[in-house]
Formats: C-alpha cells, structure tokens, sequence
C-alpha cells in the first residue's frame, strides 16, 4: 500500500524554492551551528527563510537560536515555531522537549515522515536542514522523501574530518546529488578544505574563524544583537554565493578519491 504521507509531504513542500540539507557524515563539526548562524543571515537579508532540525536524537538548533518551543498551533497540520523573529522553525523537540527518544532506524524514517506531513511550511526561499551526523537513514529519507534537496557539506581543517566527509562527498557523488558547496569551519590556521574542494569540483563558500564563543554569540544574535563583523562577513559571503549559485553535482573522479565500498 502506498502511504498516503508522501502525497501529503509533496504538498506541504510545493511554495519551497530550494532545500538545502546542512550536512558532514562527522559528528561535532558545527552542523547545528552553521545551519542556525545561515539561517539567521538569510532571514535578516530578507529571503523567506526555514530551519528544520531532522536531527531527532540530538536536536539543538532550538537551543541555538534560543526558540520558545511553545506547542506547536495546530490547524489541520502544525504552523512551523519562529526563530530569531524571521526564521521559520520546526524541530522533534517541538514534542520531546528535553526528553531523549531514542529510535530505531526505521522509526527514525517514521519520525521524519510525520513531521514532514503535518508540517505547513510558509511559502520560503531558502528551508535549510540541521542533519544529524553520520550517513544513514536521514541522508537516505531526505533524497527519498524532498524534492530536490541540495546539499551543504561542513569540514573543518582536521585530517580526521576531512577524510570522513570525504567519504560523503564520494556518495553523493555516485548517488548524483547537487552538492552547493563546502564549508570549512573552526578554521584556526590552515586551510583544507581548498584541497577538497578542488578534488570534488565543488566551491568552497566559506572559511569560519575559530571562535570561543560561538553559542553564545549566536543566541545574542538570535535576540536582536548585530553578529560580529567576522562571523557576519563570512555568513553573508556564503548567503550570496548560495542565493547565486546552482547545483552542481560532483563529478571529477580523483586517483585517491576513497575506494566506492566505504559507502
Ligand atoms: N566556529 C566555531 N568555533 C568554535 N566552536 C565552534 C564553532 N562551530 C561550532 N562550534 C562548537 O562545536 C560544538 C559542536 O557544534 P555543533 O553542535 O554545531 O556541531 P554538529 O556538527 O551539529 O554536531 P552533531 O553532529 O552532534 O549534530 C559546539 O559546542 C559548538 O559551540
Ligand atoms: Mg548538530
């Protein structure tokens, strides 16, 4: 039987200009944190913009941007939360609050689904994804389930790191997904991701600056405060280049690229 939620999420999605999965396949390299901090700079340049959190087990973007998780209004589906006064904003947290949940893989596909077809997004330029880590079910249901997703891929300048998005970039590679760009984050010193990029043919948007505060500074931000220059100049940089830029789906095959059997 086919379930009648797919039709439904098509539906929920059609004023949706462009989705743009915030993604890394590692853990801790401030997925979260990019996708709230681009959120907040696309809805202060005043594109139509919505976060989703789809990471159900460590959901945080609310905490980021310090959203009131009211209960969501209902009217035959839910109306998305509002995130620093211009983002649209739903997460699992919505629900669980501060419980954990925790899920098994195909609950997780199930969680998703439910969100997506009960959630009215607003007619929005720009609906930026806060993935979890890893490549698994959410990557997969995400390709499955949205239209056109686009994907945002974090580094940072760890070798550890890089070689693991590395391995995401060889799937969406073979999978043939648009990948808008890179983006290199904690950046202290040296550079990687340029080396990345280059391998993958894929831009590198950005380069954010170490910075001891961060969390804080974005719950600032997500109160009214202006964003330091350093952080805003970085994230306005990436908001243009992403507004401008299609897709590109990766292409060029490199002689040390990882074996194709680590996906
Ligand atoms: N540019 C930065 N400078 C310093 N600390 C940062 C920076 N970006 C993120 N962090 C910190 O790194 C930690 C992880 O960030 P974040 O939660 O955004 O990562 P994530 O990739 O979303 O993690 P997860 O895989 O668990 O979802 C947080 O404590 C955050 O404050
Ligand atoms: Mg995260």
């Amino acid at each position: 039987m086919i379930d009648p939620r797919l039709d439904v999420i098509g539906k929920r999605l059609a004023a949706v200009d462009r989705i743009v999965a915030v993604s890394s396949a590692k853990g801790g390299v401030g997925k979260s944190v990019c996708a709230a901090l681009l959120a907040l700079v696309f809805g202060r340049e005043g594109y139509r913009t919505g976060l989703l959190d789809l990471d159900f087990q460590g959901a945080s973007a609310h905490l980021l941007l310090d959203v009131q998780l009211d209960f969501p209004e209902e009217e035959a589906g839910i109306r998305p939360l509002r995130a620093a006064g211009t983002v649209d904003f739903m997460s699992f947290a919505a629900f669980s609050r501060e419980h954990a949940v925790p899920l098994r893989g195909s609950e997780v596909t199930q969680a998703m689904l439910e969100l997506l077809a009960i959630t009215i997004w607003n007619p929005l330029d720009f609906l930026l994804i806060d993935m979890p880590p890893g490549i698994g079910d959410e990557i997969l249901d995400v390709l499955r389930y949205m239209h056109a997703p686009e994907f945002l891929v974090v580094t940072t300048p760890s070798r550890l790191v890089g070689h693991v998005v590395e391995r995401l970039l060889v799937m969406l590679r073979e999978l043939k997904v648009p990948v808008v760009g890179l983006v290199e984050n904690m950046v202290r010193k040296d550079s990687r991701a340029a080396v990345l990029a280059d391998r993958y043919s894929c831009p590198l948007l950005g380069s954010i600056p170490y910075e001891e505060d961060i969390d804080d500074i974005l719950a600032e931000a997500a109160g009214g405060k202006p964003l330091p220059e350093r952080i805003s100049s970085v994230f306005r940089s990436i908001a243009a280049r992403l507004a401008a830029g299609g897709q590109t789906e990766l292409r060029r095959q490199s002689a040390d690229s990882p074996p194709a059997d680590v996906v």
